[in-house]
């Protein structure tokens, strides 16, 4: 039997799923072409030719445990044994949501939805129905998902370059299906630049709701904030009167338990969460102060939030799993240094090799930035990168069996050995430069 190649099988899927993919995100973005997997464990997948990678994509970001994580499958197993079921809660969706509720700062209700843009959507009706103030901050560049209120200024292939941080970015990267009607009640601005935050909160002070922003932006690669900045906008949202909405859906539970904003000790309104939560099994999840989340309940004028399938019970399942493997007292201790290990030990073979490369991360997502030697700040920063040499660097890698797509991650299940594994094949990739 002949085996065929990833462009094979997308032609062949193409005839019956558009474009031969489930998400317009899956077309790699070294490569062109979408991964077909046959099955995935722990840090590593086999591909439908029968090769072998290492996994640095883990679904997006979303998998901290491993694939096919075995606490997750029996949590999964016993509730099909169980008997499973969608359209109402049960013992269990409290328990995870109590777990939550003791381990997430931002967390003092809950509600859960199917997926992270489901999450953000949510989170922006709460700020405009419980401020009665309709209009949106959000951060030139952030990603929140494919709803329409934040689809454009997404990431930073659409950033408005031309700001010198004086004014409101304008609108970039407007995709067909979204109406400009949209640009009337959302305001890109720069991250990490607090004066043009607070004269746009001044002047439009009657109007604007909410502030959503990514507290680690691990979409662009691996880019941060400050501590200090962070309080800056609590204070701006508590004195103008605005719901602060931390987006969490991909930092979550990467640094920490208590997810970024306890890293960083900031707590939003409303916290939207996800991907890592339920490790391999779709859930999201919006967390947020009693005050705002009861607007859900408000017998008057409610904000509106349901799904058939929100709060299924899989997810809840994966759920109370993935919690109860994040709270076990060291966890963190073992994994995050084991990672920050490796990010060390992939600057020292880029050095090695005198390969122009900059390896950032925070917990555990990472990036690694080629053609420059310097660490990235600000979005301005990617100039110095070589876009040809990393499309070449990355295509290399994932034929040495090292899989990169967007949002590069360490799991747990990266354990030393594996570890030890990526490092020699990326040396075997940099012998090739
Ligand atoms: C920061 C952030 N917010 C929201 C989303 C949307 O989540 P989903 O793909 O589950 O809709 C993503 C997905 O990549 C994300 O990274």
């Amino acid at each position: 039997m002949t085996k065929k190649t990833l462009n094979e099988w997308q032609r062949e899927a193409s005839v019956y799923i558009t474009g031969g993919m489930s998400s317009s995100f899956r077309a790699n973005q070294f490569t062109g072409v979408p991964m077909y997997a046959e099955k995935a464990d722990g840090a590593r997948f086999i591909d439908l030719a029968g090769k072998e990678y290492i996994d640095f994509f883990m679904c997006h970001g979303a998998v901290l445990l491993g694939h096919n994580c075995p606490e997750v499958k029996r949590a999964l197993i016993l509730s099909i044994e169980k008997g499973f079921f969608a359209g109402m809660d049960s013992p269990e969706t409290v328990t995870f949501a109590e777990k939550l509720c003791r381990a997430v700062p931002a967390a003092e209700e809950i509600r859960f939805v199917n997926s992270g843009s489901e999450g953000t959507l949510l989170a922006l009706r709460l700020a405009r129905g419980y401020t009665g103030k309709d209009k949106i901050i959000r951060i030139d560049g952030h990603f929140h998902g494919v709803h329409d209120y934040l689809l454009a200024n997404n990431l930073v292939s659409k950033v408005d370059y031309e700001n010198d941080g004086n004014r409101a970015s304008r609108t970039i990267g407007r995709t067909a299906g979204i109406p400009y009607i949209i640009d009337q009640v959302v305001i890109p601005i720069p991250w990490n630049n607090i004066e043009i935050m607070e004269r746009i909160l001044k002047e439009q002070d009657d109007e604007i709701g909410g502030i959503i922003m990514n507290v680690i932006d691990y979409n662009n690669g691996c880019f941060l904030t400050t501590s200090k900045y962070l309080q800056q906008v609590r204070m701006l949202a508590d004195k103008y009167n605005v719901v602060l909405i931390f987006d969490e859906i991909l930092s979550g539970f990467k640094t920490g338990v208590s997810c970024g904003h306890g890293y960083y000790g900031v707590v939003p309104d409303i916290c939207t969460l996800g991907k890592a939560l339920t490790n391999d099994v779709p859930m999201g999840i919006v967390v947020g102060k009693k005050e705002i989340m009861s607007k859900i309940m408000d017998p008057v004028n409610p904000v509106i939030a349901g799904g058939t399938f929100s709060g299924n019970q899989l997810g809840i399942a994966a759920g109370n799993a993935v919690m109860d493997i994040l709270c076990r007292p060291g966890f963190y201790r073992e994994y995050l240094p084991r990672v920050e290990k490796f990010y060390e030990e992939l600057k020292k073979l880029f050095n090695s090799y005198g390969f122009p490369a900059v390896v950032q991360g925070l917990g555990a997502g990472f990036y690694i930035y080629i053609g420059t030697d310097k660490p990235l700040e600000t979005y301005s920063d990617l100039k110095r990168t070589n876009k040809p040499l990393a499309k070449d660097f990355f295509t290399s890698c994932i034929r040495h069996g090292l899989y990169f797509h967007t949002d590069f991650t360490v799991s747990a299940a990266h354990d030393q050995g594996t570890l030890d594994e990526a490092l020699s094949r990326f040396e075997d990739v940099l012998k090739e430069f």
